[in-house]
C-alpha cells in the first residue's frame, strides 16, 4: 500500500442516524455489511470484503499509520465493540504485531483486517 491518496476508493454510503442505540450493528439494507462508530452519530456500508482500515479513510475518518498499511507500526489499531465475529481471522501480521504490542482480544490491525458484516468500531481519536 501507497500513501493515503493512493487507497482503493470503496464504494460506501453514508447513513446518518439519530440514536446511539441504532449503532448496534443494525443492516440497513441487509446486503452490505454496516460501519457504526460507537461515539458518533454515523455509519456507512461497505462492499463485504472491503479492507477496514481503507474503507474508514475512504469514509472520511482519520486512522493512524506510520506505514501507510504495510502492518509495521500497529499505530492502525481500531477497537472493535461488537461484530468482531464479523471480521476476517487473524493473519500472522496481525499476530504479531499483536504480541509485540500486547493488544487486547478487542483490538484489531485494520490495515489487516476485512469486514464480512456489520460492526461497531471505536478509536481514541474519534
Ligand atoms: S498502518 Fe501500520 S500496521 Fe496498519
Amino acid at each position: 500500500m501507497g500513501d493515503i491518496c493512493s487507497h482503493k476508493a470503496t464504494t460506501i454510503r453514508f447513513h446518518f442516524i439519530s440514536s446511539l442505540h441504532l449503532l448496534d450493528c443494525v443492516s440497513y439494507n441487509g446486503l452490505m455489511p454496516t460501519v457504526s462508530f460507537l461515539k458518533k452519530r454515523a455509519a456507512f456500508e461497505v462492499q463485504e470484503g472491503a479492507n477496514l482500515m481503507e474503507s474508514l479513510l475512504s469514509s472520511g475518518h482519520p486512522v493512524a499509520s506510520s506505514c501507510h498499511g504495510d502492518g509495521v507500526c500497529a499505530k492502525c489499531k481500531i477497537t472493535v465493540v461488537s461484530g468482531a465475529k464479523n471480521l476476517s481471522a487473524e493473519n500472522p501480521t496481525e499476530e504479531f504485531l499483536r504480541e509485540k504490542h500486547n493488544l487486547p482480544a478487542n483490538v484489531r490491525i485494520s490495515c489487516q483486517v476485512q469486514i464480512k458484516g456489520d460492526i461497531v468500531v471505536d478509536a481514541t481519536y474519534w
